[in-house]
């Protein structure tokens, strides 16, 4: 997935028809080299490219949304299913024409496919020139440079202390109201099917004081939104002891031990930054996620009532499998517990798997009766989808014909969209507060924003403006979005 609009690179003539918003003051700037990036794959991505604009920018690069302009293309990739991966090649098609008008230009694979195929690229795609994975950005420059003298340059070095704590990102394609804010990288679960751990190394929690830091700059600027990252933000822990000047480090009230934090605890700290700073996280997992976090949720209204809690399965035998470690009767413990807790208020949303190895069709059903248990407010819904070298790929064969599993995918999906159409339809008649993000998509004249279950919400535009909380009454809804009027 791309927030970037896809250009179309080999028809200039249809170029005056795209309009680009110039989105920061470096796309102003004279003189620099400039670099484009695109981001595919999960937020993390995203908030990784926003890390690698900060590291070009001290190398003296100034960004710019419009790739023709650019000296050096980045393709920040994913590699989690074969169509991510998919999709990364046929932008890599687009971009040997842009380099044939261009010869000098450079272009480089970050990211999550990068690191998966490593060299391998190089042989694979004859257009890279640079390679780097999600750990190895604070070398770019030097790989850049390497580039420019003509040789192919790679770095897919993984690590178990980087977090880039001490870079502030640059804010791309930014609605200057919310960000994420990355609190820890990597993964040390090992879900069967997942590519994760292997692209993105070792699970390391990043110095709270940073995170704080951050959410408070970004809340100095006027976002008014931060949204904490991790693959598992649930196992966050900071144990303090290394690597921390000893003057900037202020005593951590809430957290369990003089220099020991939790999840629960980051939530809180960064919570109190301020009452208009509102706080969302993700991604929890459901053998992690804790009653401490939870009631920590409870604890402050700016901490939105919403949690993303993965199930994959409905069944329990698929989900060892799936080496979850945990099993249907759990997950529904945790659902019942948040439900307890937090009320029935509570946005919760999904990831779904169908057609992973050996799934029958009554484990399918269980999937579905999961679903129907639950009642998501959201879900993103995938095709078992094999990765080379993972557990599922070493062990199980992936055996579900391909058109079982679509059809399977798109049982979950239309269970998925009667149960959004249900929750949203709760929502009528109530007043939602909203946090503006800007226009809505279709009409200059509407504004959107999200209420606290993370559910878009659109309203006539009146005096407002993005970065303000208003109140608005719910009159309509679709399976997607929010209807009404500020009240
Ligand atoms: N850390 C998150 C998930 C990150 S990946 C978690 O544990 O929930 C995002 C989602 O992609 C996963 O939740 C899963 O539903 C999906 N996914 C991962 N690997 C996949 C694969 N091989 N095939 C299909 N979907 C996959
Ligand atoms: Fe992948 Fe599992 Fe880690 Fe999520 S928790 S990133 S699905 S290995
Ligand atoms: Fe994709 Fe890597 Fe995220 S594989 S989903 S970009 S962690």
């Amino acid at each position: 997935m791309t927030r970037i609009p896809e250009l179309t690179i080999l028809q200039p003539a249809d170029k005056e028809h795209i309009e680009i918003p110039r989105t920061s003051e470096d796309e102003l700037a004279v003189g620099k080299k400039r670099l484009y990036i695109e981001s595919y794959g999960c937020q993390m991505n995203f908030a990784d490219s926003e890390i690698v604009a900060a590291v070009m920018r001290n190398a003296g690069f100034a960004t710019t949304s419009v790739a023709e302009e650019a000296d050096v293309i980045f393709l920040n990739t994913c590699a989690i299913r074969d169509n991510a991966e998919q999709k990364v090649r046929n932008r890599l098609k687009h971009l040997i024409g842009l380099k044939r008008l261009k010869p000098e230009l450079l272009v480089g694979m970050l990211g999550c496919m990068a690191e998966r195929l490593k060299t391998k690229l190089l042989e694979e795609e004859k257009v890279v020139d640079i390679v780097a994975g999600p750990d190895a950005y604070r070398d770019i420059p030097k790989l850049v440079e390497e580039a420019e003298s003509g040789q192919k340059a790679v770095n897919v070095f993984l690590s178990r202390e980087e977090t880039y704590a001490d870079i502030s990102p640059i804010r791309l394609n930014s609605n200057g109201v919310t960000a994420f804010v990355s609190i820890m990288r990597g993964c040390d679960n090992m879900c069967s099917f997942c590519v994760v751990p292997y692209t993105r190394g070792r699970e390391r929690s990043r110095d709270p004081h940073s995170i704080v830091r951050e959410a408070q700059d970004l809340f100095d600027r006027g976002y008014r939104e931060v949204t904490l990252l991790g693959q598992n933000v649930d196992s966050y822990k900071w144990l303090g002891a290394e690597g921390v000047e000893p003057g900037e480090q202020p005593p951590m009230p809430q957290a369990p031990g003089p220099r020991s934090i939790t999840f629960a605890g980051l939530l809180e700290l960064v919570a109190q930054i301020h009452p208009d700073l509102r706080v969302r996280f993700s991604t929890s997992h459901p053998k992690d996620i804790t009653d401490d976090v939870l009631h920590t949720i409870a604890r402050y209204d700016n901490i939105c009532n919403y949690i993303h809690l993965p199930a994959q399965s409905g069944n329990s035998r698929v989900l060892k499998l799936m080496n979850r470690t945990y099993d249907r009767p759990w997950y529904i413990g945790k659902i019942d517990r948040i439900r307890e807790i937090l009320g029935d208020d509570c946005g919760i949303s999904t990831d779904m798997i169908s057609g992973f190895c050996s799934e029958t069709e009554a484990e399918h059903q269980e999937s579905l009766s999961l679903m129907d248990y639950v009642q998501y407010d959201y879900a993103y819904m995938f095709s078992y989808s094999e990765r080379p070298g993972t557990l599922a790929a070493k062990k199980y064969a992936d055996d579900i014909p391909e058109d079982v599993k679509k059809r399977r995918l798109n049982e979950i999906i239309a269970c998925q969209l009667a149960h959004s159409a249900k929750r949203n339809q709760r929502h009528i008649g109530q007043v939602q507060r909203v946090l503006i993000e800007g226009p809505s998509k279709r009409s200059n004249d509407f504004l959107s924003g999200r209420n606290d279950q993370n559910k878009m919400v659109v309203f006539p535009k009146g005096n407002h403006q993005k970065g303000q909380y208003v109140n608005v009454l719910v009159t309509d809804c679709t399976s997607a979005t929010l209807r009404g009027e500020v009240v």
